[in-house]
């Protein structure tokens, strides 16, 4: 096999490994794919500033994200189906980011449950809930969360109704995956992800299957988002989970300055300048283009922190140099467990703090705390 130097190397393994349409279902954006291409292709336009002849020793990255001591502003985005990537995935990337250093963010579209998490683990982690219309069954989830002891809540305000995949609608994208001849084939060809089905119990949406309603068996998640999200979601409704949940709250979603402002209006604790990875609105704008004007209109009343298109600890850099005080990493998480299980995702968190840690330096820098914009080029970078 060949050495894992970057995250590059293990998404190409996760692809050999994982069955395709898990694999796709994470590594796609919404029809065009121009928004999820932009995520990645906006950060690498961005150049930095060499210095020279600075001291570089005792360098440190270790900040606070929502008052949270963390070892890089990093937390594990909440991504669904993620133990589809790899038998019980949200347990294994749970207990490597509680051993990095970093937050675990459980996705409410999970195979492992919130309870099954906190069993696995001890470190507090951060549970994501989708506004869904059953208002019994999101308080019941706020409980559970509350039960779990979750040291955060991030409230999903960018899925009311869900962008199209294509290719999670040519796949038939269900899990566990129907039994068709196309997908035994290519089941055929992945020994280890199948071996590591077999031997476990958990292959259905854990935190839905049993507690909501009307889920009984794995069905479409796009038919599932679009009978039980609610649509007419409103910043009241926003409001009614803040009181529900009385602990911090963080809202992932925002791509808009004004819409940052009644998040800040509503008294939440972070938002996530995010296009969920350019899988919903296709056109939207890069999350990285986007976070400049935001972090100008709220960045003094809350945490901005932002998500879509970090492949490297490069990138994080670039994003905390432009006001992002935090970021999620989705696909870099994802890649490292269809290729390694918890070990790739602990070696997909160690390339990332190694880029930023060495980039940080290149720059001139020793404590991340110090850095600003001024390490960038000017006019390679987005403004307010
Ligand atoms: C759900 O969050 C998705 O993007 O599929």
């Amino acid at each position: 096999m060949t050495v894992i130097t970057h995250i590059e190397d293990l998404r190409r393994l996760a692809q050999r490994r994982v069955p395709r349409m898990f694999y796709d279902y994470a590594d796609s954006g919404s029809w065009t794919e121009g928004t999820y291409r932009a995520n990645e292709a906006d950060f690498a336009a961005i150049k930095l500033r060499q210095r020279v002849a600075v001291n570089m020793e005792n360098r440190s990255t270790a900040v606070k994200m929502v008052g949270i001591d963390v070892k890089m502003p990093v937390a594990i985005a909440p991504v669904g189906l993620t133990g589809m990537q790899h038998a019980d995935g949200e347990i294994h990337a749970a207990r490597a980011a509680e051993k990095f250093g970093v937050p675990f963010t459980l996705s409410t579209m999970s195979i492992c449950s919130i309870e099954d998490v906190a069993q696995s683990t001890s470190a507090p982690f951060w549970f994501q809930l989708y506004m869904m219309r059953d208002r019994e069954a999101m308080a019941a989830m706020i409980q559970r969360c509350k039960a779990a002891r979750c040291s955060a809540l991030v409230l999903t305000l960018d899925l009311q109704v869900i962008g199209q995949r294509h290719k999670d609608l040519k796949n038939g994208l269900t899990a566990p995956p129907r039994p068709t001849l196309r997908n035994i084939v290519n089941l055929l060809t992945k020994p280890r992800w199948c071996l590591g089905m077999a031997g476990t119990r958990r292959r259905s949406f854990g935190n839905l299957v049993g507690h909501v309603q009307g889920v009984s068996d794995m069905r479409s998640l796009a038919a599932w988002t679009n009978e039980q999200f609610d649509p007419r979601l409103s910043w009241t409704d926003v409001a009614w989970v803040k009181e529900r949940w009385g602990g911090k709250l963080i809202l992932k979603g925002i791509m808009d300055a004004e819409d940052a402002r009644l998040a800040a209006d509503c008294g939440a604790d972070a938002i996530v300048v995010s296009n969920h990875g350019g899988r919903q609105l296709d056109g939207a704008p890069s999350s990285i283009h986007a976070l400049p004007a935001i972090v100008a209109e709220v960045g003094h009343r809350l945490e901005v922190w932002m998500d879509g298109g970090i492949r490297s600890g490069q990138d994080v850099l670039k994003a905390w140099a432009l006001g992002a005080r935090g970021t999620l990493i989705g696909r870099a998480m994802v890649y490292g467990l269809g290729a390694l299980g918890e070990a790739g995702v602990r070696r997909a968190l160690e390339i990332i703090h190694k880029e930023l840690d060495v980039t940080m330096a290149f720059c001139g820098h020793t404590r991340l705390e110090a850095v600003d914009r001024s390490i960038l080029l000017p006019g390679t970078y987005p403004q307010a």
